[in-house]
């Protein structure tokens, strides 16, 4: 009964309105609504009072009128306290903007956990003047912020949209252990830790597990966290990432690289289907596009030519030495590895590097036994963000490889054995969760696509 007044009206509308998510219902309009969620911003306008509420799913401007809008509550509202408000979705006006064209015209609300104000607000502790360390030691906070809040949900895409495409591959996932006494990507990156009456290492790759599951449960992957005691500050190292690994039975080097980049752009496909994920992407990577296909290949002989011909010098590890023109067989540098990404700026799979720069591991190549079969995926912005390579397969070859890289072959009894009892041609690989975020989401930093970060210097909070 429309002559009622409003609050009588309400009371007496038995329907309980359904609660629904910030970003839900986009072409809801004219029904009432349940919301709960924080102040993300607010503002006076004569009589009326703007709140922009966020709860994660996205945002809603909340409108209070009238006597809502005087009350100590509303005079007094901090911003991040947690509310929970009813009211009617409507339309904006013509000329006004608000998340998805539309404003809830609050009847009621409540604060649910009010906020600190003050010296204590949060716009005290984190505006875009705090200096980074403080932002982060104040990372729960920052987490709060679109950007932040953006990485991380795209984050979770991606994470969803791996498993979902190795799904469809018919790959199984498995949980290596990270608690290891084995090294994978050489000595100078392991951490160690006291494991009772032994020393242990963090994992660096779970890499030779996945291989041996080949057998018995055909390929395989792991999202798992990876351990590098990297003692360099970059903007791509960090001391604990999330490592997409996988390994793949009976093939050759081409079906590996065929299948990286079948993966990375599937990925990318299933992430972007949903549109607020893609919404995200482009708003914090406004001229992203997807990867042309196939990507370029180029041997890493044709990288030292390339980067010769650019004048691209080999910075020496000893400053007291010049920088040179680079030659076969030096490692190329992350800086001249990201000048020559940029420049040709599309993926690039990196081929063939030599031996002696490459893991224990790696196979010759059988035309060009200077160099093994292994690859390095290169995405503009960041440099490498997947490293692969074909595996020694034959017993006495790897045994060798042991004997060359001075590694005492007993610990590792598991990972040979599964060249004595049925050996296969087999490879995979390992990507960088947060390089491949810092790709998509254009983060200056792997820091950035991490939920608390964790590198030389910072294991907190
Ligand atoms: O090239 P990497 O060291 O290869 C391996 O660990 C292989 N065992 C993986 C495999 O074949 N299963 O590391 C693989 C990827 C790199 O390309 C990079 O994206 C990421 O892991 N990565 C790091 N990401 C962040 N911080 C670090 N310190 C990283 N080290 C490697």
């Amino acid at each position: 009964d429309k002559s009622l007044p409003k609050a009588i009206r309400i009371k007496l509308d038995n329907t309980d309105p359904d609660t629904v998510k910030l970003g839900d219902g986009k072409d809801v309009k004219g029904t009432r609504v349940r919301i709960f969620g924080r102040v993300h911003r607010e503002r006076r306008q004569k009589e009326n009072m703007f709140i922009t509420l966020r709860d994660g799913y996205g945002f809603m401007q909340v409108i209070l009128t009238g006597q809502l809008a005087k009350t100590y509550d509303a005079l007094t509202l901090t911003r991040e306290s947690s509310m929970e408000i009813l009211g009617e979705l409507r339309a904006v006006p013509e000329g006004a903007h608000a998340p998805n064209g539309r404003e809830l015209h609050a009847d009621y609300y409540k604060i649910v956990g009010k906020a600190a104000g003050g010296d204590e607000a949060i716009t005290n502790r984190v505006s875009k003047d705090t200096e980074h360390a403080t932002l982060l030691d104040l990372r729960h906070l920052t987490l709060r912020g679109e950007t932040a809040s953006k990485v991380m949900i795209v984050r979770d895409a991606v994470e969803f949209a791996f498993n979902f495409v190795y799904k469809e591959l018919r790959m199984r996932k498995v949980s290596p252990p990270a608690l290891v006494q084995t090294q994978v990507e050489g000595g100078a990156t392991l951490f160690g830790l006291p494991y009772y009456d032994e020393t242990a290492y963090l994992t660096q790759s779970s890499q030779l597990y996945l291989e041996t599951c080949l057998p018995s449960m055909g390929d395989v992957f792991c999202i798992e966290k990876s351990f590098r005691a990297e003692k360099s500050l970059t903007r791509r190292h960090l001391a604990e990432y999330a490592h997409v690994e996988a390994e793949l039975d009976f093939i050759t080097f081409d079906d590996l690289l065929e299948h990286l980049e079948h993966v990375m752009c599937r990925v990318l496909e299933v992430t972007l289907s949903d549109p607020t994920i893609k919404q995200h992407i482009l708003d914090l990577h406004p001229e992203f596009k997807m990867p042309e296909r196939p990507f370029m290949r180029m041997r890493y002989s044709e990288a030292i030519d390339w980067l010769v011909e650019h004048n691209i010098d080999f910075e020496e590890e000893d400053k007291d030495k010049p920088p040179r023109p680079h030659k076969f067989g030096d490692d190329i540098a992350e800086a001249a590895e990201r000048k020559m990404t940029d420049i040709i700026n599309r993926p690039i799979f990196l081929t063939h590097f030599p031996a002696e720069i490459k893991a224990f591991y790696m196979p010759k190549d059988k035309e060009d036994p200077r160099v093994t079969e292994s690859v390095d995926c290169l995405m503009p912005g960041v440099g490498e963000i997947v490293g692969g390579s074909m595996r020694m397969w034959d017993y006495d070859e790897l045994m060798a490889a042991f004997d060359r890289e001075k590694i005492d072959p007993a610990a590792y009894y598991w990972y040979t054995d599964q060249r004595k009892y049925g050996t296969s041609p087999h490879g995979g690989y390992g990507l960088g969760l947060e390089r491949f975020l810092a790709w998509l989401c254009k983060q200056h930093t792997v820091r950035d696509c991490c939920l608390y970060p964790r590198y030389f210097g910072r294991c907190k909070p």
